[in-house]
């Protein structure tokens, strides 16, 4: 199978998106020279191109793009190509408006903008597997070609009449009869019962809360959908070009895409990340996106978007400043990342992302952005050698799962107020602020390799997850649960006793009586930490530890944190410093060491293969004690037993010892 490997070849792949057609082809020639300067090793053509390639139904203008492949293999530079089929062009709009997507009103969801196609569409299909066909066949022996970028960040979600038929068929294959359908959904509630397949229809806008299971499977149901049309075209290509790798791009931790599922489908994992410039903790969630895609990956990944300094979808979007984009992208690396790309290389100059930013910036190549987009060229090719291909290793496990986020994220539940999202990134910044290492896994997968697992809060779990995570503990494992877990089974049944009994009996609760979910800005004082979010009306079992209980209000008295053996459930969300206590506790009584120890609270240490990374997160000055004598590979100096670090200060290490 191809692989990442085969399009990096022992470097780092760095570029970004190339939309030279929004260009005259004079600046073709200029993109190209400050290419070579920057270092750009891989740029990704034809995106948003549809209407450029098949400007009337049928066409076919390659020229442009034989051109634009022939200019970059001339300098070098490999082509990421996309099959352009997330863009309809308006003509199939107007001829076949059935292509077009309708909202869970009806109202219609109309060109003008990108992203308008309806995945059930077998019209939509048909155009956009024919495309594919002849781009494959023309640049199938291209050598420019590293990697094939099938659509781009399959997104869309479609409530028409066509996705109902596709919607039915789907659940035909799901449950075989209508009355395991109608047992499935529990529609003895509300008379929700159905009578013909023919009555069932995607979830649409309705007077109040809709079936939560019905809900759920069309969730299910438009990721298998969207994965039918990103497998289909990379089947086409595959076809063509067996040796080429194939990929989509992921928005990362996006409920619209199972991207376990999705992840298993590709040659490559390549994901979009857009930390917010302005949030204090940009640096943790762009680490956690880079643990979760390369536990997708299961090794190395590609980063193949980010911004080198604003978005321009934020209320208000900040640049990044100076620094922030180099630490960021060698954070990246760090944690597995073999490719460092942007959304976009030259900033547009018309339409909706003209004030989004480019490595080639408005101000041009004398500009700041351009001057980092160089300087960090000229660091990966210095780095590159000794690190791609390498791996990162982790002793703990996240779990995270789509299924519970879909089922969880429901109308009428205990609290509008939980964020899955949250939930996941603070468990994870507990572990970022422990300095451990660490990967994601989904609940059903092989935990003995690691020494803890984690669940911040998984609402749905299948018999065969819950058994996994029992056995895991059996087994001598540490498992730390968050609060509202292992409470509904696959079709959205509340289990027996609120709580699945296995669950219940491995963390040592005899009961749990109530769920007493907490206002806003609010906080419920425990033993020793304050609880957000969440708060759980629980009975402990005899044998059970008490870690802490809860001090105040109606559940003063009662266990918040109760721990069994190896297994310890958090019934609230502790508040961070509390949450990064409780889980350095656990992570340590594993036997986890954090990666270095003894550091500024602003640094971070990872390794990846026999290098160590030094990331600061800070402005100040800082020392970190590094015992040995290092090569630093960014700057080629020899560094002993102490490395100082400036704003956004980066080292990248290599034991100069024998
Ligand atoms: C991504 C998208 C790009 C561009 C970028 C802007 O979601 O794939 O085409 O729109 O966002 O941040």
């Amino acid at each position: 199978m191809p692989s990442l490997r085969d399009a990096a070849r022992g470097r780092i792949l760095f570029g970004g998106d190339y939309n030279p057609e929004q260009w005259p082809e004079e600046v073709w020639e200029d993109d190209v020279r400050l290419m070579k300067e920057a270092g750009v090793n891989s740029v990704t053509l034809g995106v948003f191109s549809w209407a450029k390639i098949e400007p009337r139904p049928g066409a076919r203008e390659f020229g442009w793009l034989d051109r634009l492949m022939d200019l970059m293999h001339a300098h070098g530079i490999g082509v990421v190509l996309a099959t352009p089929t997330t863009s309809p062009p308006p003509w199939m709009g107007a001829r076949h408006p059935e292509t077009l997507p309708r909202a869970e009103d009806g109202s219609i969801v109309w060109y003008g903008s990108r992203q308008q196609f309806c995945a059930s569409s077998p019209v939509y299909r048909r155009y956009a597997a024919a495309l594919t066909e002849d781009l494959a066949a023309r640049y199938a022996e291209h050598p420019a070609l590293t990697v094939w970028h099938i659509n781009n960040e399959y997104c869309t979600h479609c409530w028409c009449d066509e996705t109902a038929v596709h919607f039915r068929r789907w659940l035909c294959a799901r449950y075989g009869t209508l009355d395991a359908l109608n047992e499935a959904w529990g529609t003895a509630f509300w008379s929700q019962h159905y009578d013909s397949w023919s009555e069932i229809l995607p979830p649409r806008k309705a007077q109040y809360m809709k079936n939560p299971t019905q809900v759920l499977d069309f969730k299910r149901f438009t990721s298998d959908a969207l994965m039918e049309c990103f497998t289909a075209e990379r089947d086409i290509v595959a076809r063509h070009t067996p040796h080429i790798p194939v990929t989509t791009n992921f928005m990362p931790l996006w409920s619209g895409q199972d991207a376990w599922a999705w992840a298993a489908e590709e040659d490559i994992v390549s994901v979009d990340i857009y930390p917010d410039p302005r949030d204090p903790w940009g640096g943790q969630y762009n680490a956690m996106l880079a643990d979760m895609t390369r536990s997708q990956a299961a090794g190395p990944w590609m980063l193949m978007e980010q911004a080198a300094g604003a978005v321009n979808w934020r209320g208000v979007n900040h640049p990044k400043p100076e620094g922030l984009n180099r630490l960021w992208s060698l954070q990246s690396v760090a944690r597995g990342a073999d490719a460092v790309c942007y959304f976009q290389w030259r900033q547009s100059r018309q339409g909706s992302e003209k004030f989004h930013s480019g490595m080639l910036g408005h101000a041009g190549e004398h500009g700041r952005a351009f001057r980092e987009t160089r300087r960090l060229g000229a660091e990966l090719a210095a780095i590159g050698p000794a690190v791609a291909g390498t791996a990162v290793a982790a002793d703990v496990a996240v779990l995270h799962d789509w299924d519970a986020w879909w089922a969880g994220a429901q109308e009428g539940s205990p609290s509008t107020l939980l964020d899955y999202t949250e939930v996941v990134r603070r468990w994870h910044r507990a572990l970022w602020e422990n300095g451990t290492a660490t990967e994601f896994a989904r609940p059903d997968a092989g935990l003995s390799r690691f020494k803890a697992v984690v669940v911040p809060h998984l609402y749905l779990l299948g018999d065969a997850a819950i058994d996994n995570l029992v056995a895991y503990v059996r087994g001598g494992g540490r498992l730390v649960c968050g609060f509202f877990t292992g409470i509904a089974d696959v079709d959205d049944r509340i289990r027996p006793g609120g709580m699945d009994v296995r669950l219940r009996e491995l963390f040592g609760i005899r009961t749990l009586h109530e769920w007493w979910p907490l206002e806003a800005d609010t906080a419920v004082q425990c033993d020793g930490f304050r609880g957000t979010v969440w708060s759980e009306e629980l009975e402990a079992a005899e044998d059970a530890e008490v870690v802490a209980a809860y001090r105040e209000g109606e559940l003063a008295g009662l266990p918040a944190v109760l721990r069994r053996g190896g297994a310890t459930y958090v019934s609230t969300l502790p508040e961070p410093p509390a949450l990064r206590a409780l889980v350095g506790d656990v992570v340590r009584a594993a036997g986890v060491r954090p990666v270095l120890s003894g550091l500024p609270e602003s640094v971070e240490a990872v390794r990846r293969g026999e290098l160590l990374f030094l990331l600061h997160h800070g402005r100040e000055m800082v020392t970190v004690t590094v015992p040995g004598a290092y090569e630093d590979l960014l700057t080629g100096r020899v560094v002993t037993d102490r490395v100082a670090l400036g704003r956004y200060g980066v080292a990248v290490l290599r034991s100069t010892a024998p």
